[in-house]
């Protein structure tokens, strides 16, 4: 039996993969789950596995050096899937040190311990065991020219103090391959949607918005180009990068499905219409005049694009979900889930939106 160490599982990408990965391997594996529980952590993501034999949650924090290394002393981990980080870009410009502090001091923590744990006395590392860095196109900067897009050879070059700090993070994951031979992978990931997203991102957060017949703030000209992959995909490819992939490489993730934000929040707009029933009293709610151009985010990166040509030939992994389809998966989530929307935007998440879109 497997025993993975996954940081950061509470949140919207680890969640996910958490159900994707128990769904798969049943009782081969055990997760054991670390999150410090921000508040983009949220453990009713998981309430359908809290009870498993082969699951359990541990709460601590990525910087504390000594919870992390009793977590390996007390565990015989196999593997590390390392997610945990803060992750939204407007915070980042709001609030830095907090971005520097667990994103790049938590991902050294979380290398050292596991260094200490898997390395032998002759300094290899004991046979099976890795480390896998969630990381974003982010730290690739911005694209200006069409039909360029990011490789795993892109020079990093990033703007916001969030995707400055992943590129730190992810710097340090390089150096420990190359000076320790630490047995690890980095994957870097173009933006995800779907199930367990906290409604501070642009997908659910306008979900969100129009049910309720509340302004869309789109930021600046709306034309900012992000390219979008369901999150099932990314937990799939993060997988089939720790069981195939090349010891100590990059792989760039993404979907080919680059979007302008408007054409995103129209999107969502036609999936409401169409998906709400005639009766429901939000369809005439859901309608284009929401749509609010507001102050551009500070140094917005224009766009975003993933050249996933690597994992592909390599591993053979393509994203299976198409953009419309992935957006019904997702509204439909939402529609079933209204009481788990209404829980994470009471209390803090009001006073966030005020400061923020005010
Ligand atoms: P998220 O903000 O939804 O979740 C982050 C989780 O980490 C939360 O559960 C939080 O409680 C936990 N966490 C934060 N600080 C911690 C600490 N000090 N100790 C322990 N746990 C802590 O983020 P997400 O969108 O799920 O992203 C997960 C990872 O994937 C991040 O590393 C992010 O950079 C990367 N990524 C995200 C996207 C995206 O579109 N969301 C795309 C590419 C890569
Ligand atoms: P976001 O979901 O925050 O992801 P990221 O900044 O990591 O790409 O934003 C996606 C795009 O949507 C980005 O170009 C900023 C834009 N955006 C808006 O126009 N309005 C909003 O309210 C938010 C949150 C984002």
């Amino acid at each position: 039996m497997r025993t993975y160490l996954v940081t950061g599982g509470a949140g919207f990408i680890g969640s996910n993969y958490i159900h994707y990965m128990l769904k798969k391997y049943g009782e081969e594996i055990r997760i054991i789950n670390v999150d410090v529980l921000t508040y983009a952590g949220n453990l009713e993501n998981l309430k359908d596995v809290e009870n498993l034999p082969n699951y359990t949650f541990v709460k601590a924090d990525i910087t504390d050096k000594d919870a992390i290394s009793r977590i390996f002393a007390e565990n015989d981990i196999d593997r590390v899937v390392h997610f945990a980080a803060e992750s939204h870009v407007d915070r980042s410009i709001r609030n830095p040190e907090v971005f520097v502090k667990t994103n790049v001091l938590g991902t050294a923590v979380m290398l050292n311990c596991a260094k200490a744990a898997w390395e032998q006395p002759d300094g290899s590392f004991a046979p099976g065991k890795k480390f896998l860095h969630v990381s974003t196109d982010e730290v690739y900067g911005s694209l200006s020219e069409p039909d360029t897009f990011f490789y795993e050879t892109t020079p990093y070059d990033p703007h916001s103090p969030y995707s400055a700090s992943k590129a730190g993070s992810d710097m340090l994951v390089k150096s420990y391959m190359d000076t320790y031979k630490f047995p690890a992978n980095i994957t870097n990931c173009s933006n995800n949607y779907g199930p367990y997203q906290f409604p501070e991102k642009l997908i659910p957060l306008i979900i969100n918005n129009a049910l309720q017949g509340k302004k869309l703030p789109v930021y600046g000209d709306g034309k900012n180009v992000r390219d979008w992959l369901y999150v099932m995909d990314h937990a799939k490819a993060i997988d089939m990068v720790q069981e195939k992939g090349k010891l100590f490489e990059t792989y760039n993730i993404g979907g080919h499905n680059e979007k302008e934000n408007i054409r995103i929040v129209e999107i969502i707009l036609e999936t409401l219409q169409d998906m709400l029933s005639d009766e429901d009293p939000r369809k005439a709610l859901v309608t284009k005049d929401l749509i609010t151009y507001v102050e551009d985010r500070k140094g917005h990166d224009r766009r975003y694009a993933i050249a996933p040509d690597k994992i592909k030939a390599d591993l053979g992994w393509e994203p299976e979900t198409m953009f419309e389809e992935g957006i019904r998966l997702t509204i439909q989530w939402f529609f079933e889930n209204e009481e788990w929307m209404k829980n994470v935007t009471s209390g803090d998440y009001q006073k966030y939106y005020e400061e923020m879109y005010q």
